[in-house]
């Protein structure tokens, strides 16, 4: 039986490598796979050259098939995509027009089962400047969040962030909600409707949300999309858990606080909640994994380092691979931990 790789990269092409992996063994996924039609990684078999959008649509959609096989069924994916504009019709839509490339590759991957969960909107506080003068600048990049089943690992109250606006901080006075039908497919609110109140503020913090504001990262090593670690953060600590059962593999889970439990002036002063197994094993813990096919220079295994999880690389760039075994520590070649 294939055993997991922990803390090693394997160099090659993620079509290959991917299938040296054993089936529902990784936690999380964090990537960014190259945009179609607008780098050159110099290697072959790179992926993001190919002539028209809809073959790399293919490409990434084999990709993640793959990837469905080896992350857990209580695993997730994180995947950062940007947008390219067509020169050609070839390419797949009239020149200048956005080839909306994300777009079609989620449709697709939708198509295969996977569950889009979120579309997280990562808006650059340092834009690239830009000199056109007949549309917009482009001034974010998306994240969707994808997971394979309805019951995932999710730990939010590891991410969540301090109240800003005075009224979460303070209020604790019952607030009308108001009521009325939202639409067939609108967030059920039964619960909040039947109490009549919202109390903002749990105690832990608030929800992030899904719009985060990350400036992007300069471009000083020889590579030049390298994620800014605040990108691979916040997912990290709410999608690879920090204890998973050495025997089954389920991840160890906090108990779940639920704000009008709990008064709000406690907050910063309550410590998140235990951890505690999710099964009867009794076996010792190891810690979660993170995969980055698109590994680059590493920079989601240095921030997986970090916080004490483990991770896989894949990168098909022998420099790339070197680049990042420098930064994270290792001796060459693909040593692990
Ligand atoms: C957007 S970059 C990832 C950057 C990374 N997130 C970082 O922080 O450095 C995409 C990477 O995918 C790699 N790549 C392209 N085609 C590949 C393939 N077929 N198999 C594996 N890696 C590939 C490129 O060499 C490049 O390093």
């Amino acid at each position: 039986m294939k055993r997991l790789p922990r803390n090693t990269i394997l160099v090659g092409d993620v079509r290959e490598r991917l299938r040296d992996l054993p089936e529902a063994s990784v936690d999380t996924v964090i990537t960014s796979p190259p945009y179609f039609g607008l780098r050159d990684y110099g290697v072959d078999e790179q992926l993001g050259l190919e002539p028209h959008v809809d073959a790399w649509t293919a490409n990434l959609q084999r990709v993640f098939a793959d990837v469905a096989r080896v992350i857990k069924p209580t695993g997730s994916v994180w995947l950062n995509l940007g947008d390219s504009f067509s020169r050609h019709p070839r390419h797949g839509a009239p020149p200048k027009g956005l080839l909306l490339a994300p777009e079609r590759l989620l449709l697709a991957l939708t198509e295969d089962g996977w569950i889009v969960r979120n579309k997280v909107i990562w808006a650059k506080s340092n834009p690239m400047p830009s000199s056109v003068t007949d549309r917009l600048s482009l001034t974010y990049e998306v994240v969707y969040f994808l997971v394979r089943s309805k019951e995932y690992f999710f730990d939010l109250d590891a991410i969540r962030e301090p109240h800003r606006s005075s009224a979460a901080k303070r209020s604790r006075s019952p607030r009308n909600i108001g009521g009325g039908w939202a639409g067939p497919l609108a967030a059920p609110r039964e619960g909040l409707r039947r109490s009549g109140i919202v109390r903002p503020g749990h105690p832990l913090g608030k929800n992030p949300g899904d719009v985060w504001q990350i400036a992007t990262r300069g471009t000083a090593s020889a590579h030049f999309a390298v994620f800014p670690e605040e990108l691979v953060r916040r997912p990290l600590l709410a999608t690879c858990p920090e204890k998973v059962c050495s025997a089954c593999g389920r991840p160890w889970r906090r108990r779940v606080l639920r704000s009008r439990d709990l008064p709000t002036e406690l907050e910063g002063v309550i410590t998140l909640p235990e951890l505690r197994p999710d099964c009867r094993c009794g076996a010792p813990t190891v810690p979660g994994v993170v995969l980055d096919p698109f590994f680059g220079t590493g920079t989601t295994g240095a921030v997986a380092a970090r916080y004490g999880r483990d991770w896989v690389g894949i990168e098909l760039n022998p420099d790339y691979a070197e680049m990042a075994r420098a930064r994270l520590g290792l001796t060459p070649p693909e040593t692990a931990a």
